[in-house]
């Protein structure tokens, strides 16, 4: 076996993720830690500074409630959310994250996030809920801040940056930390742990992607964040929901740049190749998907499907009409100097947009002659994502804050610690936490301070440190480190390092998942549509998949890395697929169809689709939830 250290770090609370979520999680776990002398670790598989989905950064803060700005309350939030996601969401979660995400906008402008202020000094709304910003170093703000709170702690508040975490730690069933290892050192990591935040984002590449050979890294989402969250709470035993509903972003085409600007802002229509404005000609259809499709804004599965119905007919491509919008901006303009002025402002904001958070996207457009002001760019659907923080809703089953509930909530939403899991001591925000979609960025940072407060005062009441059992972290460390070790025990059995019969690479690895995701659980080549003899198709060729994992090869730790995430991807895929399976009925067309239950089923579906894996069995169970509406 390579020589790995050992390094072990004893903490009173882990958070695991250096994005958004936990961000906030270490901002606001230093004010309670420093209360109350305990010790705070966070770890991130990457720098802090520029890790997670706002790495290159963000142009706008998409979750605003304006509660004092304009007077309006979270109850019309988890409206906007509970239409949007076609009836499937938790009130309590998203009223929660609600209440609190204007502290947190209020915050990112005091340390230094320049958002975008009118000539009367008030916040300039992208859209209904969206705010602009300057956000090409929005992560570097955020990171900041987080930083130094816990350099506020001393000894007691410790980051460990480039470490990959692959693995929970158990005490029974409590959390008792989480292992890993360095990602540029020989270095294996125990964290002990009396509670664990769980923060490491969404998941990407588990579906083929559009993008091919050397653009195969570019896709809407981030590659960085590969399933982790998912994989350690389904390790842990934990309870998950809405596995089912994964994002499907529509973006402008090969660089994925956003939309929200060209929608909201500046009022910008998407057409079919032939012309027609699909949201205006196949409006009728929308009844067919009552009452949410008849709410506004239109769901975004929806608009997407509205899209994909075209596109079936064959009349894409579907393009954003940038030279109608900027058109319509500057012909407003009466004065001839001024609407020429007009015309380079909304040429910068356009061009600004995509360079402070796809900058990929600016260079397409430069490169391939684009001038928004003169013609239309393509957009197109990406690829599945899971992404509960956006506008999916994946993530782990976890207890809601106690004030909100009803009597008939409270038994069923609600078990002593807002925020945490169906395993003790663990807790989830941002991606990690399921059915609060629709809380973004800013979302996601209030959610991490609501979670770190309460995983305090959960260590509080629970102050010993769990067991961790040595023998069972040494069985860990064999197994996370034997890629290293398959490696290096067949690598002159072949001639070419990437073909062996001994093993399998770790790019191989995720090709195979990525294929058999496309094609039999409704990736972008089937046009997001399977049935159940397709899933079940997928699951046998996962359980293979699985059996193959244990040949897994690296040559050094940045594969041993690649590894790692495929196998949390894997998990990933798994619950999704029996999650899709088990729901009959197709609930989010544009998100996925099943093409054998092609209709919406209130009666029988209007639930939550829960899922676990149980560590003793290693048997999958899924079951139905009750959706108990909080807010009226
Ligand atoms: P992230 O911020 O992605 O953080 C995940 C963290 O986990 C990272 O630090 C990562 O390095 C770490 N990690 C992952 N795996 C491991 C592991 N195994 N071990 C240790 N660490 C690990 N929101 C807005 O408000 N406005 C926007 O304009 C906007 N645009 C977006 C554009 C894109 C392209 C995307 C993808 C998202 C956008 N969002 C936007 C949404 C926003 O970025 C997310 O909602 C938010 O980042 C979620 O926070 P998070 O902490 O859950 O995940
Ligand atoms: S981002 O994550 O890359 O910023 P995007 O640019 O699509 O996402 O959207 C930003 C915000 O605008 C999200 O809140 C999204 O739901 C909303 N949005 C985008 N397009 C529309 C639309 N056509 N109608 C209503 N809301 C929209």
């Amino acid at each position: 076996m390579a020589a790995f250290d050992t390094v072990e770090v004893t903490t009173d609370l882990l958070i695991i993720g250096g994005g958004m979520a936990a961000c906030g999680a270490a901002v606001e776990a230093a004010y309670w830690a420093k209360k109350h002398n305990l010790k705070v670790a966070l770890v991130d598989k990457a720098a802090m500074d520029r890790s997670g989905a706002v790495a290159m950064g963000l142009s706008a803060l998409n979750q605003y409630v304006g509660m004092k700005a304009k007077g309006r309350t979270p109850e019309d939030y988890v409206h906007y959310v509970r239409s949007d996601l076609m009836g499937i969401t938790r009130d309590d979660l998203v009223y929660d994250i609600a209440r609190h995400v204007d502290g947190s906008v209020h915050l990112f402008e005091k340390w230094g996030l320049p958002i975008w202020k009118d000539k009367d000094g008030n916040y300039v709304f992208e859209g209904p809920w969206q705010l602009m910003i300057n956000g090409e170093s929005y992560k570097i703000v955020i990171s900041e801040a987080a930083k130094n709170a816990m350099a506020q702690l001393g000894e007691n508040g410790k980051i460990y940056e480039r470490v990959f975490i692959t693995e929970p730690l158990m005490d029974g069933d409590r959390i008792a930390g989480a292992v890993g290892f360095s990602v540029r050192e020989n270095k294996f990591y125990v964290f002990k742990a009396k509670a664990v935040v769980d923060a490491m984002g969404g998941a990407v590449h588990v579906f083929r992607p559009r993008s091919v050979g050397e653009g195969l890294g570019r896709s809407w989402y981030p590659p960085f964040n590969t399933g982790s969250s998912a994989y350690f709470t389904l390790k842990a035993g934990a309870e998950m929901t809405c596995q089912e509903v994964r994002f499907i972003p529509v973006r402008f085409k090969d660089a994925y740049g956003p939309v929200g600007a060209w929608f909201l802002l500046f009022k910008a229509k998407a057409t079919t190749a032939l012309g027609g404005d699909y949201m205006v000609e196949r409006r009728p259809e929308l009844q067919n998907w009552a009452p949410y499709g008849l709410v506004k804004p239109v769901p975004a599965n929806l608009r997407n499907y509205l899209m994909m119905l075209d596109q079936k007919e064959g009349k894409g491509p579907a393009y954003m009409r940038t030279e109608d919008a900027i058109g319509a901006i500057v012909g407003a303009v009466a004065d001839e100097k001024e609407r020429k002025k007009k015309l380079k402002e909304v040429e910068s904001e356009a061009w600004e947009d995509f360079l402070d958070m796809t900058i990929s996207q600016a260079l397409l457009w430069a490169g391939s002659d684009i001038a928004p002001e003169q013609k239309p760019s393509e957009i197109q659907a990406c690829e599945p994502y899971f992404i509960g923080s956006h506008s999916g809703a994946s993530g782990a089953w976890i207890s809601g804050p106690e004030d909100l509930q009803t009597e008939k909530s409270k038994k069923e939403y609600f078990w002593g610690y807002n925020g945490m899991a169906t395993v003790k001591g663990l807790f989830c925000a941002g991606d990690a936490s399921g059915a609060s979609s629709h809380k973004f960025s800013d979302g996601s940072h209030a959610e991490g301070r609501i979670r770190a407060k309460s995983a305090l005062a959960y260590v509080v009441d629970n102050p010993t440190q769990p067991k961790v059992d040595a023998a069972m972290v040494e069985n860990l460390k064999k197994q996370i480190l034997k890629p290293l070790d398959t490696f290096a025990q067949f690598k002159s059995q072949t001639d070419s390092p990437d073909i062996n019969e001994n093993y399998i690479r770790p790019k191989q690895f995720m090709f195979r998942l990525q294929k058999l995701m496309d094609e039999y659980a409704g990736g972008a080549s089937t046009m997001f549509t399977t049935n159940k003899p397709a899933l079940e198709a997928a699951i046998e060729l996962l359980k293979l998949l699985r059996e193959d994992s244990e040949k897994l090869a690296a040559e050094n730790l940045h594969e041993l890395m690649r590894c790692w995430e495929n196998i949390h991807r894997m998990w990933q895929a798994e619950s999704h697929v029996r999650t899709i399976l088990f729901r009959e009925e197709t609930r989010w067309p544009g998100y996925y169809f099943r093409a054998d239950k092609p209709k919406m089923d209130n009666e029988n579906w209007k639930v939550f689709v829960n899922c676990k894996w149980d560590p003793k069995t290693n048997k999958w169970d899924v079951f139905k939830r009750d959706i108990i509406q909080i807010v009226e």
